[in-house]
């Protein structure tokens, strides 16, 4: 339960978080930055048209002065527009300088701020349409612009056809005498020029801010587009980082569950030595008494002779399982002694010498002395001892074994073949597991502890098959 508990808790909550709040800051960044173009381009837009208008309120002047005032003062004397020729005259000018311009309204203000001129002719001789800019332009001789919007900029974006004359752009302009040609009048004298009357006019720039908006919508998309994809990137990434550290935390949490199951196996291994140790002593009682009374009742032809062997048989059997089982579960640390392998073999083979010959088994030995290794003249005896004796097992009815011995480079190497069925192909890759046997009355334990024993003396072994029979090599560093 505390495992499963354990693997849910993954860090996939610190990724949500932090995807989410990545995407609100791009987000809130992309709508800042937007609004900032969008209004520098509005911006921009309003400049353009100022200076188109100051443009054209300058060529109005012009025309004015030049087609109408002049002309007007040297055939009448004096400006008079309620004179019918006098307006017709002054309104054939304005019409032909502001033709196809989009001016909407135009008008000139006299100096009384009444209306002396307009495309409206139902305005003239009303004072109450000027405003405080036509003050500005009669009184101080200086322009001025004004934005009248009936939809506020925010509502613009959202007003997808605009009504014409929705944003509509107001000049007023002091008209003033114009300098007559070569005189030498500076910049600032002409400041000082009279003042005729004032202009004022105005322009539909719905179109133009219609476009501005649609930039700004189109920055707006792209900006989303480009964030989205970003978020996407980020949220893949940080996917990804996640799902890395889940496996890695996963990889962690079995390693520690193996360890722990290691743990308990090996304390589990330490309580059943320390059981066998306890048996050990009691058994070879056992097996010992049992061995004195098959004697005697064997020497008496006493009936329960074969009764007294079996549990003398067992006995030895059981001995011998436990004694391998301490060897492997309880190794003992090498002495590090200057040791002839040779010496060891040769020992090996005496021990046996009987056992081989009952069972027809030649043991050929092709090594010279002089195998020098450091290293514990019992654990080697006892490992050399296993792998003989398996491969006595492994031969019913005769054959030969060989033991090839040989110092090179540093190392001394130790062959031993035999004429047996081999290893089969499950044997070759367990062998080395402890209790793995395919013998009645094996323990599954020898292999294992000639295993300990090679590696405790920084050897290696490695099974394999010969051209006749299981082949095993050992090789241990030379003294
Ligand atoms: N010389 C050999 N020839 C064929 N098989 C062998 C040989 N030596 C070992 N084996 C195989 O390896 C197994 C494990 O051997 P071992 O660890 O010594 O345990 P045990 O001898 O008690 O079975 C044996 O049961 C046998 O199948
Ligand atoms: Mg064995």
């Amino acid at each position: 339960m505390n495992a499963a508990l354990k693997t849910e808790r993954r860090p996939f909550g610190f990724a949500k978080v932090l995807s989410w709040s990545s995407l609100v800051i791009i987000v809130a960044m992309t709508l800042i930055v937007s609004i900032a173009i969008a209004n520098f381009a509005r911006r921009t837009l309003l400049t353009k048209q100022q200076d188109f208008a100051l443009l054209l309120a300058e060529n109005v002047n012009h025309q004015v002065y030049r087609r109408f005032t002049l002309p007007t003062l040297l055939q009448f004397g004096r400006i008079a527009l309620r004179q019918e020729v006098q307006y017709e005259r002054l309104d054939q000018v304005v019409q032909s300088t502001i033709h196809g311009l989009h001016v909407k309204d135009l008008r000139i203000y006299d100096h009384e701020r009444r209306v002396s001129y307009s495309l409206d002719r139902s305005q003239l001789g009303l004072t109450e349409l000027a405003g405080g800019a036509v003050d500005k332009a009669l009184e101080d001789g200086r322009h001025s612009f004004e934005i009248l919007s009936e939809i506020s900029p925010f509502w613009a974006m959202f007003s997808l056809d605009m009504e014409p004359d929705s944003v509509v752009l107001r000049t007023t302009y002091p008209l003033k005498v114009e300098r007559r040609l070569g005189s030498s009048l500076d910049e600032d004298s002409e400041d000082r020029r009279p003042i005729m009357g004032a202009l004022e006019f105005t322009q539909d720039i719905t179109t133009d801010y219609e476009n501005v908006i649609s930039f700004q919508w189109l920055l707006i998309g792209v900006s989303c587009a480009s964030s989205l994809i970003m978020f996407c990137l980020l949220a893949f990434i940080i996917r990804r980082a996640d799902r890395m550290n889940a496996d890695r935390l996963a990889e962690k949490e079995a390693f520690e569950a193996e360890l722990h199951q290691s743990e308990k196996l090996a304390s589990m291994g330490r309580t059943v030595a320390g059981i066998a140790h306890e048996i050990r002593n009691p058994l070879g009682i056992i097996r010992s008494s049992a061995e004195l009374l098959l004697k005697r009742a064997e020497k008496a032809n006493d009936p329960s002779t074969r009764i007294i062997a079996a549990i003398h048989d067992e006995a030895k059997r059981l001995s011998q399982t436990v004694g391998d089982f301490l060897d492997y579960a309880r190794p003992r640390k090498p002495e590090r002694a200057e040791v002839d392998l040779a010496v060891v073999l040769d020992q090996v083979a005496g021990f046996l010498e009987s056992e081989l010959a009952r069972r027809g088994v030649r043991l050929e030995r092709r090594y010279a002395p002089g195998l020098m290794v450091r290293g514990d003249r019992d654990l080697l005896y006892r490992a050399f001892y296993n792998v003989v004796g398996n491969a006595l097992q492994a031969m019913d009815g005769g054959g030969e074994i060989s033991v090839r011995g040989d110092a090179e480079d540093g190392h001394v190497r130790l062959v031993f073949e035999d004429t047996g069925p081999g290893f089969s192909p499950e044997a070759l890759q367990r062998a080395s597991d402890p209790f793995f046997t395919t013998k009645d009355s094996g323990t599954g334990l020898g292999l294992p502890i000639v295993a300990n024993i090679v590696k405790s003396h920084d050897g290696e072994i490695s099974l394999g098959n010969g051209e006749a029979g299981a082949r095993v090599t050992l090789r241990f560093p030379g003294a």
